[in-house]
């Protein structure tokens, strides 16, 4: 069922050096404090400067239609799970028309999921047969498809790589979730750790420039504090196979060492309504993903889509705490995107068609978040997006001096009065527009 080239992994190990001297069994791992290379740097700049992006949550999951943890869920065995492969055929899939719909709503990097917790490969790779070419009668490999369109279309790839595993029998010790999925015998995790790093290697290798291997899944192991993912080994080869790529970790803690970016999962940074959040915001550029509706993975039941209107306030909100969105779409199983989600793209994107540049290129603004809104700035200008006032006077506690007021979609000058310890913005009336932005020019 598994094909495994020994002599590759070994190969692999004599690379990479440093990930085999780090990780005997019963020694104390050496950490090593990592340095960001210049290339990283320029990358995390660049992350940040695009502040919008687009998650793929898609794989077999999508055929059962019920979110991407229907087999741990439901308890559905491995044995029977896997039989969806022989019948997976998005006759639909066409990456030109996902990467042209998703760059219509200005976002400017997607994040696909390789490889989620149900454990099957959604790319062509050596390591397992369980994967989208070997496996299924399409036969096709949608990553390497959507990577060159990617390219083409100018618009950076990231890739989603599931640590936990509910069917590989190596993924042990057992996490927390996937306990009935019917795994009876155990490999050993050693084979299992391996396997992810050929994996990775291949990721990094066959696929152009990724920006970003986004993990998911370390707190599968919470609860058993001694366990070792050999994060350092793995961090270490990402950055050697590729300097730029940018390494973050869905685990809700702050940042460990050789990560590039924060993430944050179903709330902004500082929030905590979902309760996944509460760690504190490092100095890592910050990301935070979010559900189009409310799931991730294509669920036929959830039409449950916010409003254009909740999704361009998070990514507003988003920006104004210095931070990217990252926003889902559940792919069908069909190949197609939801048709809901393609109008939300184009919705989105005929406001960023207008206000994209008060988003992109900015930093979360000297002023902090407030009940009216945010505000993002820009070398000598500041945006203040108000979201939500109903007054035809905003106060800001500003100091610096500002030389013009004005509408950012018309130019039209604002009136202000301002003084030693703030400005007062005039309106003619309350503002109503999705997000009234006025620029401030220092
Ligand atoms: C959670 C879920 C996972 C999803 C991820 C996206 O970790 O377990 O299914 O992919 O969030 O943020």
């Amino acid at each position: 069922m598994k094909k495994r080239n020994w002599i590759k992994t070994i190969g692999l190990c004599a690379i990479g050096g440093l990930m085999c001297t780090h990780s005997i069994a019963g020694e104390p791992q050496k950490t090593q404090k990592y340095e960001p290379t210049a290339e990283n740097l320029k990358s995390r700049e660049a992350f940040s400067n695009d502040r919008f992006g687009i998650f793929l949550h898609w794989g077999l999951y999508s055929m059962l239609a019920q979110g991407e943890w229907v087999m741990t869920n439901q308890d559905l065995k491995w044995d029977e799970y896997e039989k969806l492969a022989s019948g997976f055929y998005p006759a639909k899939f066409n990456a030109h028309d996902w990467v042209a719909a998703i760059k219509a709503s200005g976002a400017k990097y997607i994040c696909f999921t390789t490889r989620h917790h149900e454990g099957f490969s959604m790319f062509d790779t050596k390591w397992s047969d369980y994967n989208i070419v070997d496996a299924t009668p399409f036969k096709r490999d949608v990553l390497k498809e959507l990577a060159d369109e990617c390219q083409k279309q100018g618009i950076a790839l990231h890739l989603y790589y599931s640590h936990l595993d509910w069917y590989r029998n190596d993924y042990y010790p057992l996490g927390r979730t996937g306990r009935g999925t019917g795994r009876t015998t155990h490999g050993e995790w050693k084979t299992y750790y391996e396997f992810m790093n050929n994996q990775i290697k291949e990721l990094l290798t066959n696929y152009g420039p990724v920006r970003c291997i986004w993990f998911d899944g370390w707190w599968d192991h919470d609860q058993d504090p001694d366990f070792d993912w050999q994060l350092p080994e793995q961090y270490a080869m990402i950055h050697e196979l590729q300097p730029s790529c940018l390494i973050g970790n869905n685990h809700h803690q702050v940042p460990f060492e050789g990560e590039d970016i924060q993430i944050f999962e179903r709330d902004l940074p500082g929030e905590n309504t979902a309760g996944l959040s509460g760690q504190s915001i490092s100095h890592l550029p910050l990301e935070t993903c979010q559900t189009m509706n409310g799931m991730w993975g294509y669920k036929i039941v959830d039409q449950n889509y916010k409003s254009t209107e909740t999704l361009i306030h998070y990514l507003v909100n988003a920006a104004g705490k210095d931070a990217n969105l990252l926003m889902n779409i559940g792919p069908q199983p069909n190949g197609e995107l939801p048709a809901t989600a393609v109008q939300r793209l184009k919705e989105i994107g005929d406001w960023m068609k207008i206000y994209g540049e008060t988003i992109y290129g900015t930093r979360g603004g000297k002023i902090t978040p407030r009940d009216w809104g945010v505000t993002t700035q820009k070398d000598n200008r500041m945006f203040v997006h108000i979201l939500n006032l109903q007054d035809n006077g905003l106060y800001l506690p500003l100091t610096d001096k500002v030389k013009k007021a004005i509408l950012f979609k018309d130019q039209t000058p604002v009136k202000f009065r301002q003084d030693k310890k703030g400005i007062l913005l005039q309106f003619d009336s309350a503002p109503t527009d999705i997000d009234y932005v006025v620029e401030l020019i220092f």
